[in-house]
């Protein structure tokens, strides 16, 4: 990072970056797995989920990019092997095994609610300390919380069907 940009930061980079890599590994997983159950998925409603789903996924890689760029500025480096996702993330990965519609929207559902709780860390830890990451976390925040949202109300649709057959 350029000195400027070095200077304003009050808090350790090693620490942003730690913590942006986690997020890093967190993504990754997150796309794979909204990718793969739009391939697997199974039940009422698919055509419409699947739509969601592919979506979602294309956020979380596009969230991977974002916080990859961030750990490259703040001079790390992001994770290099997929082997190391699973030593760093936050969330894990859940294999949609099981792939009907409710279990899958819920395994998402899970997912999403753990990724607000660490963009709400990052933020958290960014705060007054490392305004660019601040910004970014924030950004990320809004969309998980509008995936959470999403997933949940084709779950309630789901259910609302299921009960009126
Ligand atoms: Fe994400
Ligand atoms: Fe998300």
């Amino acid at each position: 990072m350029g000195t400027k940009g070095t200077e304003i930061l009050n808090i350790d980079p090693k620490q942003m970056i730690t913590l942006l890599n986690k997020a890093f590994a967190d993504e990754w997983l997150a796309y794979f797995q909204y990718w793969i159950g739009a391939k697997v998925i199974k039940g009422p409603m698919k055509e419409s989920i699947i739509t969601e789903l592919i979506q979602h996924s294309a956020d979380e890689l596009r969230h991977a990019d974002l916080v990859a760029n961030r750990i490259i500025q703040l001079g790390g480096i992001p994770i290099l092997k997929p082997e190391d996702w699973y030593k760093h993330t936050n969330c894990g990965y859940d294999a949609p095994e099981d792939e009907y519609v409710t279990a899958i929207l819920n395994q998402n559902i899970k997912g999403e609610q753990c990724a607000i709780g660490v963009y709400q860390k990052l933020m958290e830890t960014s705060k007054d300390k490392d305004m660019i990451t601040y910004n970014l976390a924030l950004q990320i925040l809004e969309d998980e919380v509008e995936h959470e949202e999403d997933l949940q109300s084709l779950a309630e649709d789901i259910e609302l069907m299921l009960k009126h057959n």
